[in-house]
């Protein structure tokens, strides 16, 4: 087993309590040790981690979708992981909306078949919490879990009925695996496009108001709190829907909640500038007016929301080169999720780098009760090496992912990656930083 020591730059690591310039010691596909100038043999490889960088616990983004199998001509396992590590994100968590359903152990074996050919991120899939997402019967989420499944959703739709929701959440609490919420109502959703206000009106589109979301909030963590079972809101982009997870929370519901980094930077304001009717800026949940878009920056600060993950919804061009009513709903994430956490939430003051490193790793790895978020000893060596003041232009024709629907693209941004390792192996290094590996 080779040992490699990672020398000089800033380890941030809450879990450990650590923050300030120490060695980190990978043996094999562990980490061996953390402190200050730790001896080395004459086999171990020494790489010189230049100031200014920062060594954090692997990033891990739980909210992901591969398309694989079914949509490949969008997305695959193996170019949705080049991206994930291109990212800075040593693993993700992957979505059951592909075709078929990842509702039995059979499409979880595939997923994992190519993640182990793809040999990048981690990928831990997540179950379809209904037989074909179909909202109608629970699907056989023993075997799911049996298969490698971590955690169960019906994600790109919400789950149908209270009844479907209630039977989840006591189900999955006897299996330890949260239940994943996209919140929407569908009835208040109708055929909306985006959000419901000035823009959409302006420019003569269907809205969807924040009730939508934050009633179907309200109605999980309601039956979290009569089940004692597990919720994790995806994607929440209303301020109601903040509010009612902070409720859920005092009254001790185990209720966690999710944060894109487009719904703390963008606006509805985007519908009609710079580009009208860009289909880049159309997701599900929308984006939304400022006052909710401050909320989540606000919920980021105090400690409300518990995780930022990307909601990486890769489409075709073709598919996103159509009247923004046809589009499909959805942006890509794991290339930018980095620089927009830098610039928007460090670099402007928001939160400090360890908070984000608790939003990005270590709250992640805690919900979905899988390793990493922590560089102790004996931990898998799953490590993101990060450039806070790398001057970052966004380019989605560069990108490793196999789709470019991205409304950053040109955009420059202050921080970004320069490595990132799993299992102690190299597998993304910018060739824009200088690091000799
Ligand atoms: O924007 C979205 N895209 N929201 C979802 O809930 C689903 C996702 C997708 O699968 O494209
Ligand atoms: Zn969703």
């Amino acid at each position: 087993m080779t040992k490699t020591l990672l020398k000089g730059g800033r380890v941030v690591d809450p879990a450990n309590g650590r923050d300030g310039a120490f060695d980190v010691l990978i043996d094999g596909d562990r980490i061996a040790r953390v402190g200050r100038d730790v001896p080395v043999d004459a086999g171990t490889k020494v790489i010189e981690i230049p100031s200014g960088l920062v060594i954090c616990p692997g990033l891990i983004d739980m909210h992901v979708h591969l398309r694989e199998p079914g949509q490949e001509h969008k997305e695959t396992v193996a170019t949705g992981t080049a991206s994930a590590v291109a990212g800075g994100f040593t693993a993700v968590a992957c979505m059951p909306n592909t075709n078929p359903v990842n509702d039995n152990a059979g499409v979880t074996e595939y997923i994992l078949k190519k993640a182990a050919e793809a040999n990048l991120a981690r990928v831990y899939p997540i179950g379809a919490v209904s037989r074909g997402q179909k909202g109608e019967e629970l699907a056989d989420i023993a075997e799911l879990k049996q298969a490698g499944c971590v955690a169960v959703t019906d994600d790109g739709h919400p789950i149908a009925t209270a009844m479907l929701m209630r039977r989840a959440l006591e189900y999955t609490t006897m299996f330890h695996l949260p239940v994943i919420e996209h919140c929407e109502e569908q009835t208040l959703k109708g055929d909306g496009v985006a959000h419901e206000g000035f823009h959409a009106s302006a420019l003569g589109l269907r809205g969807i108001p924040g009730e939508a979301e934050s009633i179907m909030a309200l109605r999980d963590i309601s039956l979290a709190e009569l089940t004692r079972g597990v919720v994790h809101i995806a994607h929440m982009s209303a301020r109601q829907t903040l509010d009612a997870v902070r409720w859920g929370k005092t009254r001790g519901a185990r209720v966690t909640c999710e944060v894109t980094p487009h719904h703390f930077v963008l606006t509805d304001e985007m519908l009609g500038a710079p580009i009208a009717y860009d289909t880049n800026v159309k997701m599900n949940p929308p984006l939304r007016e400022t006052a909710d878009r401050d909320a989540m920056l606000a919920g980021i600060k105090d400690g409300s929301v518990d995780v930022i993950a990307t909601d990486h919804a890769p489409h075709h061009y073709d598919e996103k080169r159509v009247e923004f009513d046809r589009a499909p709903f959805g942006i890509v994430g794991l290339e930018t999720c980095v620089s927009l956490c830098f610039d928007r939430l460090v670099h402007s003051g928001v939160v400090s780098l360890a908070r984000i490193v608790e939003l990005l790793s270590v709250n992640p790895s805690r919900i979905l009760n899988v390793p990493g978020g922590s560089l102790a000893e004996g931990a898998p060596a799953d490590i993101s090496i990060l450039a806070p003041d790398l001057r970052v232009t966004v380019s989605a024709a560069r990108m490793k992912s196999k789709s470019r629907n991205t409304p950053f693209d040109g955009w420059q941004l202050r921080g970004g990656v320069a490595a990132t390792f799993v299992g102690g192996r190299a597998v993304f290094v910018n060739e824009n930083v200088s690091i000799d590996l």
